[in-house]
């Protein structure tokens, strides 16, 4: 087992992470500013994972900050040193990840990025501690030329957010080449990563409106929103809607805890996964597998297509099986079920209760 930091813990896959993490019987340190999450999620997930007073300030200890406070990272790696819990790996999530927002503030997105993951890059190397599990995305693929998208595709992103993320990865290649042996590096680009924990005391709580299909399907059918534009009837899929790899946030955060254990495992590599099920589903089979969970009705309105919008992409999971031994065991059936009851359950997300 081992003693794990992880940055940005208490977000959307972070949080289900954290919860998968301590079940697996490591002990966390969360470092977040809570720019995009509330310490609430934490509390769950510390009531999830059945622990008491005693053993959550060992097992799940929180610290807001932010990862390009160099001086913070250090006292942060120090601390647990000299407390005798030296951090062994590093599980990052802390970031931004809104599209459009990355087109309107670069500046944002390279700083909070790339600036953020190299700050806490030096601080790693300088506390000797070169294990990692970066979150990276399948928006670096841009628009896949051949899909299922194999790791190997070219690497074009589209968007300033998609440029950050292929930064980070290329710095994590230079410094793995830097120091062969050193480094323990698990890049994984995630498809669309979605649902809840079925218990419905975790999910996902974007702040205004969302940007994304999941969340925005969500709040129409729990009645905080009227209708759900579906971007484009006219895409070349058999429905003519838009098709994505929708992955149950449970299996990816699985899927890191298996990407560390091979890391842990196995001598110094970089690894770069696809994380994702394989399987398409188009817009609309989403909504109505949404309507079949929730027993609600999602109403919708096809208009144009969202600029920047490619019409399919499904990953190649392979590469994860054979390496990591891991695969989705969740389908669209059991990610709307459960997304659904965290909706139900939450209508107005944390700031539901307190
Ligand atoms: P999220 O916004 O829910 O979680 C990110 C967390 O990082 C939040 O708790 C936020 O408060 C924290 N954070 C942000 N900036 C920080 C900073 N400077 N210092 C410390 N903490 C900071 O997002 P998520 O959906 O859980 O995504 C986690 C990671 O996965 C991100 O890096 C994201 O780019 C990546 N990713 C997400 C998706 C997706 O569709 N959700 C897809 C591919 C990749
Ligand atoms: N869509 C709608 N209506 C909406 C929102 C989305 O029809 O209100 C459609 C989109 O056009 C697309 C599909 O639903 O066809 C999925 O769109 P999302 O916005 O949910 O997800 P994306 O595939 O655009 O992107 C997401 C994240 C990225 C991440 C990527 C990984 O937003 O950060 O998955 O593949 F990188």
């Amino acid at each position: 087992m081992a003693r794990l930091l992880i940055t940005g813990g208490a977000g959307f896959i972070g949080s289900h992470t954290c919860l998968v993490l301590l079940q697996a019987g490591h002990d966390l340190l969360v470092l977040d500013n809570f720019s995009n999450s509330t310490p609430l999620a934490l509390e769950r997930v510390s009531a999830l994972a059945k622990l008491d007073v005693q053993s959550s300030q060992a097992r799940l200890q929180v610290r807001r900050g932010d990862i390009r406070d160099r001086a913070g990272l250090d006292d942060l790696f120090s601390t647990a040193a000299s407390a005798g819990a030296a951090i062994d790996a590093v599980v990052h999530f802390a970031g931004l990840k809104a599209v459009g927002e990355s087109v309107r503030e670069p500046l944002r997105y390279w700083d909070v990025n790339l600036t953020g993951s190299r700050c806490l890059l030096d601080a790693m190397n300088a506390h000797g501690c070169r294990t990692l599990v970066f979150s990276s995305s399948a928006t670096l693929y841009g628009y896949p030329k051949d899909v299922p998208i194999p790791e190997t595709a070219s690497i074009q992103p589209i968007n300033p957010y998609g440029h950050s993320k292929a930064a980070v990865e290329q710095l994590l290649h230079d410094l793995a080449a830097s120091a062969p042996n050193q480094w323990r590096i698990a890049c994984l680009r995630y498809f669309n990563p979605v649902g809840a924990h079925p218990s419905g005391k975790i999910g996902e709580d974007p702040l205004g409106t969302p940007n994304n299909l999941f969340p925005f399907m969500s709040q129409v059918a729990v009645g905080r929103r009227k209708s759900l534009q579906v971007f484009g009837g006219d895409w070349p899929t058999s429905d003519g809607t838009g098709v994505r790899d929708y992955i149950h946030v449970i299996d990816l955060a699985e899927g890191h805890s298996a990407a560390l254990n091979c890391l842990l495992a196995e001598p110094a590599q970089l690894l770069t996964l696809n994380l994702g099920s394989g399987q398409g589903a188009s817009v609309l089979e989403v909504v109505h597998a949404f309507e079949r969970a929730s027993g609600r009705q999602v109403p919708y309105e096809v208009v144009a297509r969202r600029d920047g919008d490619a019409a399919i992409t499904v990953a190649d999971p392979a590469m994860a099986l054979q390496r990591l031994g891991w695969k989705t065991q969740r389908g669209l059936d059991d990610i709307c079920r459960d997304g659904w009851t965290w909706q139900a359950a939450n209508p107005a997300g944390y700031s539901d209760q307190g």
